[in-house]
């Protein structure tokens, strides 16, 4: 069955909008965990803040649309989410693997943003663009925070370890 350009586009945000909740969990879950590493928790607490106006701008893209994200359920987005904070969890350098995590993470909704945005183009949706170009940018503005900061986290880290102090969050 054919589907119209409108339905990719209105499934698109629906699993955009699935991805920045699992983002909030993820990047919660982390948060409250992370002991030793300030600068760490606060920058992800500033993205929690910012991934719930990712949320809401969708949830406003698509009512806009006159679908809810909460008519389309969020499924199937338990991909990195979940498993990230889980998985990690236990080992003894949690902080480098969510940090890798949490990179991987940050450029799947890069992805997913500029993938939107062809679609949002093709049904004519400048002011759902307009929307969607700040959370891009503020996922870009992330990402990049990530990559500067694996060195200064892993020093760190090793200075941690090496001083027999608890050195994974
Ligand atoms: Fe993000």
């Amino acid at each position: 069955m054919a589907s119209t350009i409108d339905d990719l586009y209105t499934t698109g945000l629906a699993n955009a909008h699935a991805l920045e909740n699992q983002a909030v969990q993820m990047l919660s879950r982390q948060a409250e965990r992370l002991e030793n590493y300030p600068e760490l928790a606060q920058r992800m607490r500033e993205h929690i803040e910012e991934s719930r106006r990712h949320a809401a701008r969708l949830d406003e893209i698509l009512r806009a649309r006159g679908s809810a994200p909460s008519a389309l359920k969020d499924v199937g987005q338990s991909i990195i989410g979940s498993l990230a904070a889980m998985t990690h969890a236990a080992a003894q350098d949690e902080v480098l693997k969510n940090s890798f995590a949490n990179y991987a993470f940050e450029h799947y909704e890069i992805a997913a943003y500029r993938s939107l945005l062809v679609l949002a183009d093709a049904v004519g949706d400048a002011w759902g663009m307009k929307l969607l170009r700040e959370s891009l940018a503020e996922e870009e503005r992330m990402a990049q925070w990530i990559a500067d900061h694996l060195e200064p986290t892993t020093r760190t880290y090793m200075r941690l370890a090496a001083t027999g102090q608890k050195a994974g969050v």
